[in-house]
């Protein structure tokens, strides 16, 4: 495995094999592996020639109180899970070189990322959208590969692509989990162990939304207090939105008759969990 650090050389690698015809594959991370990721860059594997997966902590993706100094960087344990899984490079451009002096020019979110978690972390899209763009621009890859567990992220950077024709094909990977369901995050290593027996309660929360809408349940209104009403259950879970939302738009929905995504963010401690499930509502029987 070849480990890259300046962009230049990323991007001399990639011209070299597209014009090769090799399909090049990015799975873009901040590190701190973990299965979830290892699913998607075995998936990119499978899907393309060569694969490339980033390994950069964005600072523009932080709010000045985040934790962007205490995020995990454990980087040989990094580097190792991409050589087993048979990565080609290991991207690891340095902020200096991703920032440089007179860097200007960001991108503007849609609207589709000025909701949820864009109201609770303002700048938050902003440094992901741009630090997308300029991975791409670097990387010029075929493919990309995202996971479900960020959501809005996900919707976002599909938007992103197609808005700014980036002509990158994006794919999204279902959330992997623990075995008591907690969707895994990089940063679910900043719970205590109490505080981990007991975060699983933002996906019963959004397990109870989705089987009810499973079950022919149509009212956002009753579905998103059933989901309150589990999650208020763990006294030391704090509830920052918990949303019934059109798949696309991310627009609430007050009525579910087709597919809809549930959405969950809340506090335990000084941890932030987000999660989500999509469900397709009952459908109603048909009579001949
Ligand atoms: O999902 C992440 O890890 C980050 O937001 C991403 C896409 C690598 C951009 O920094």
């Amino acid at each position: 495995m070849k480990i890259i650090r300046s962009p230049a050389a990323m991007t001399a690698w990639s011209e070299r094999l597209r014009r090769e015809g090799v399909t090049i594959g990015f799975v873009p991370t901040m590190g701190a592996l973990h299965e979830g990721h290892r699913s998607l860059i075995r998936e990119a594997r499978l899907q393309c020639d060569a694969l490339v997966v980033s390994i950069f902590v964005n600072p523009t993706q932080f709010g000045p109180r985040e934790d962007l100094t205490k995020y995990p960087r454990p980087l040989s344990h990094d580097r190792a899970i991409c050589r087993q899984e048979g990565v080609d490079v290991c991207f690891e451009p340095t902020a200096e070189a991703m920032y440089p002096e007179g860097f200007q020019t960001t991108v503007t979110v849609p609207a589709v990322a000025r909701r949820w978690e864009g109201e609770v972390r303002p700048h938050h899209f902003a440094g992901v959208a741009t630090v997308v763009t300029k991975l791409f621009g670097m990387v010029r890859p075929h493919r990309a590969l995202f996971g479900q567990k960020d959501f809005q992220q996900s919707v976002l950077v599909q938007q992103l692509v197609k808005d700014l024709n980036l002509g990158v094909d994006i794919v999204v990977r279902p959330t992997v989990r623990e075995q008591d369901g907690l969707a895994m995050s990089s940063r679910n290593v900043y719970l205590s162990p109490d505080e981990r027996g007991r975060a699983v309660v933002l996906y019963k929360g959004l397990q109870t939304g989705a089987k009810m809408i499973r079950t022919g349940e149509t009212d956002a209104r009753i579905i998103r207090s059933a989901m309150a009403q589990v999650i208020k259950g763990e006294p030391a879970m704090a509830i920052d939105y918990l949303a019934v939302c059109d798949l696309t738009t991310l627009e609430s929905l007050p009525t579910i008759t087709g597919k809809a995504v549930l959405l969950g963010a809340a506090r335990i401690g000084s941890v932030r969990l987000i999660d989500n499930i999509v469900v397709s509502a009952k459908q109603a029987r048909r009579n001949f």
